[in-house]
């Protein structure tokens, strides 16, 4: 070992032990490594302000409290400042995540004024400007920020989110559907039913007991759209009211603050122009096998 440094040293001495033992080893050192950087640099100390409100202690208001957070000890988006403010300084701090990617929607909060995914979006590393987080607004609030999506996925289920056909596929196993079909699907499809839409539309905010919001009719019109799906009129006919769709002024803020970059009011006036005839579905086109 004459003449190694004291890294070479302790690599060897890894790759010498058991595979388990190894991978051990490793995360011990690669965090040990990330906490001494941590404490070498200069500290950036970010003003993070959260939304609280406990519902067993109803009597008192809903308040911002005030976290003082070194950005050098935490990872770089804003789910990553939550969940370090959970860990080391406040462990009643309540909010909802899961794959951290952008795929499952819990995260979705209102962020800096703006509703989107805590996972995905990176804290402002100016250390001047605050970091304000809320829930989606215009929701009740079950803790913290955790919002009530109760009516949410009760206005979902009533768009009867599944394929209706009585066709009985032609190898008995799968609906077929031409590729020019299914591209009709494209930007439809992705959304993860965060809600960021929906809360950010002030026609939903002020009519949402009978509005269904952007999320809601982008996964209608997804269904209405399917060529497989041969429930078309019926979809529709449910819609052909005042509010279900016709709350929707085409403000565009459902557009603009969704977090997977799709356009639900884009699918708003496809359905609106199936509604008044200025449109219709076309027929699937035959599948050559
Ligand atoms: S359309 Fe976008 S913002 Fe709306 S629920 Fe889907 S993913 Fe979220
Ligand atoms: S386009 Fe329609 S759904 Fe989107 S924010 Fe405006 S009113 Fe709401
Ligand atoms: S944790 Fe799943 S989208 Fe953010």
């Amino acid at each position: 070992m004459a003449g190694l440094g004291l890294s070479e040293m302790w690599a060897i001495r890894l790759l010498k032990q058991p595979f388990t033992q190894q991978i051990k080893q490793f995360h011990l050192s690669t965090a040990l490594s990330a906490s001494s950087v941590a404490q070498e640099k200069t500290p950036k100390i970010k003003t993070v302000q959260v939304y609280r409100w406990n519902p067993e202690t109803p009597e008192i208001k809903p308040k911002m409290q005030e976290y003082k957070i070194d950005l050098n000890a935490c990872g770089p988006m804003v789910l990553d400042v939550l969940i370090k403010i959970k860990n080391s300084e406040d462990s009643t701090l309540t909010f909802r995540r899961s794959c951290r990617e952008g795929i499952c929607g819990s995260c979705a909060m209102n962020i800096g004024g703006v509703n989107t995914l805590a996972c995905i979006s990176a804290i402002n590393q100016d250390l001047s400007k605050p970091l304000k987080i809320y829930p989606l607004p215009h929701m009740y609030v079950v803790k913290d920020l955790v919002p009530d999506m109760k009516l949410f996925y009760k206005q979902y289920a009533s768009i009867e989110p599944w394929l209706h056909t009585d066709v009985i596929p032609s190898n008995n196993k799968e609906h077929l559907q031409h590729t020019y079909d299914r591209e009709k699907l494209d930007g439809l499809y992705e959304c993860i039913l965060c809600a960021c839409c929906s809360t950010s539309c002030p026609s939903y905010w002020w009519n949402s007991e009978k509005y269904l919001g952007p999320a809601v009719l982008m996964q209608a019109y997804r269904w209405i759209i399917d060529s497989r799906d041969k429930a078309t009129s019926e979809r529709l006919d449910k819609m052909r009211d005042p509010f279900s769709v016709f709350r929707c002024h085409t403000i565009m803020n459902c557009t603009r603050t969704c977090p997977k970059g799709l356009n639900p009011g884009r699918a708003i006036a496809r359905i609106k122009s199936l509604l008044s005839g200025v449109t219709s579905k076309e027929e699937p086109k035959a599948i050559t096998q």
